[in-house]
C-alpha cells in the first residue's frame, strides 16, 4: 500500500519484533521519522531511511519509561501523530486456569493491556499540548475477539480489553482529531509463535488451518498494510474500529 507519511513522526513498540518490523519498516520507506521501541535491539540494516529512524531500548511496561520515551520524541521530532502498539506476547501457554500464578497473570496483562493504555495516554498528552491530530493503532488477536485453543487466559483478557480500549479511546479522541483503531490478527508466523507453532502436531495444525477460511497460516508482512490503512489520512474517517487479519478465522468461529 503506499501512502504519504512525510512530514509525520511515528511510534512503533515492539519493532524487534517480525510485525512491527515490518511497520516501521514501511512507514520509513514511505517518509515518516520512526521512533522504534523494543526491549531488544533490532539487527541493523542500513539504509536510506537511516537519519528519519531512531531506536530506543526501553520496557514499555513501565510507566515512566513511556512517559520519558514520548517526551522525547515530542521534544526532538514533535508528535508521535502515528502509534502502533505491536509489543505484546501471550507468555506461557497451556496452563490449566487453576495452575495460573499472580505473577505470569500481571506481566502478561502489563505487557499487552497495560503498555498499550500508557503508550495511548502520553501520546494524547504530547498531541493535545500541541494541538495536533493523529492516528493510533492498537494490535488485538483472536484470542480476544473469541477465544484461544491454546490455553491463555490473561492474554485472551488483555486482547479482550485493548479491543474496549481502542473504542472508549476512540470515543473520548474524536473530537480531537485523534483515531484509535485495531487490528486482531489469527495465528501468524513470526519469532513470537515459531516455537509453539514447531511444537504443534501435524494433526493439530491441520485441525487449526480447517477454521481458517483461506486455509493457511498468515505471514508478518500481511498485517502491514492493514495497520497502514488505518494510520493513513485515507482512513480520516474511520475510528474505533477492529479489523480482523485472520484469514477469515473468527468469521468462520
Ligand atoms: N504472531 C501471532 O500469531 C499473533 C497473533 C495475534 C496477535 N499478535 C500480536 O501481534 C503483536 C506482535 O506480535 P509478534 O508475533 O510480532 O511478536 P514478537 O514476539 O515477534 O514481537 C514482540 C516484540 O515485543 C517486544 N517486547 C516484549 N516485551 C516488551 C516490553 N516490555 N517493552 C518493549 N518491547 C517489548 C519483544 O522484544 C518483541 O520484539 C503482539 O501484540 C502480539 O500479541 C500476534
Amino acid at each position: 500500500m503506499r501512502c504519504d507519511f512525510s512530514g509525520r513522526v511515528a511510534l512503533v513498540t515492539g519493532a524487534t519484533g517480525e510485525i512491527g518490523a515490518g511497520v516501521a519498516a514501511a512507514l520509513l520507506d514511505q517518509g515518516a521519522t520512526v521512533w522504534a521501541v523494543d526491549l531488544r535491539p533490532p539487527p541493523r540494516v542500513p539504509g536510506v531511511a537511516a537519519e528519519r529512524e531512531r531506536f530506543v531500548q526501553a520496557d514499555i511496561t513501565d510507566a515512566g519509561a513511556v512517559a520519558d520515551l514520548v517526551a522525547r520524541i515530542a521534544a526532538e521530532d514533535g508528535g508521535p501523530d502515528l502509534v502502533v502498539n505491536a509489543a505484546g506476547g501471550p507468555g506461557s501457554v497451556r496452563t490449566p486456569v487453576d495452575e495460573v500464578r499472580d505473577e505470569d497473570w500481571a506481566r502478561v496483562v502489563a505487557l499487552n493491556l497495560d503498555a498499550a493504555f500508557y503508550v495511548c495516554r502520553e501520546a494524547t498528552r504530547a498531541l493535545k499540548r500541541q494541538r495536533r491530530p493523529g492516528s493510533i493503532v492498537n494490535i488485538s488477536s483472536g484470542a480476544g475477539r473469541t477465544y484461544s485453543r491454546t490455553g491463555v487466559q490473561a492474554y485472551a483478557s488483555a486482547k479482550a480489553g485493548v479491543i474496549g480500549l481502542t473504542r472508549q479511546l476512540a470515543r473520548e479522541l474524536g473530537p480531537f482529531g485523534i483515531r484509535v483503531n485495531c487490528v486482531a490478527p489469527g495465528l501468524i508466523r513470526t519469532n513470537g509463535t515459531r516455537d509453539e507453532l514447531a511444537r504443534l502436531p501435524e494433526e493439530r495444525l491441520r485441525e487449526h488451518l480447517s477454521g481458517v477460511a483461506l486455509g493457511r497460516l498468515g505471514e508478518a508482512d500481511e498485517l502491514v498494510d492493514p495497520i497502514l490503512f488505518f494510520l493513513d489520512d485515507g482512513a480520516r474517517y474511520v475510528t474505533g474500529q477492529t479489523v480482523s487479519v485472520d484469514g477469515g478465522a473468527v468469521m468462520l468461529g
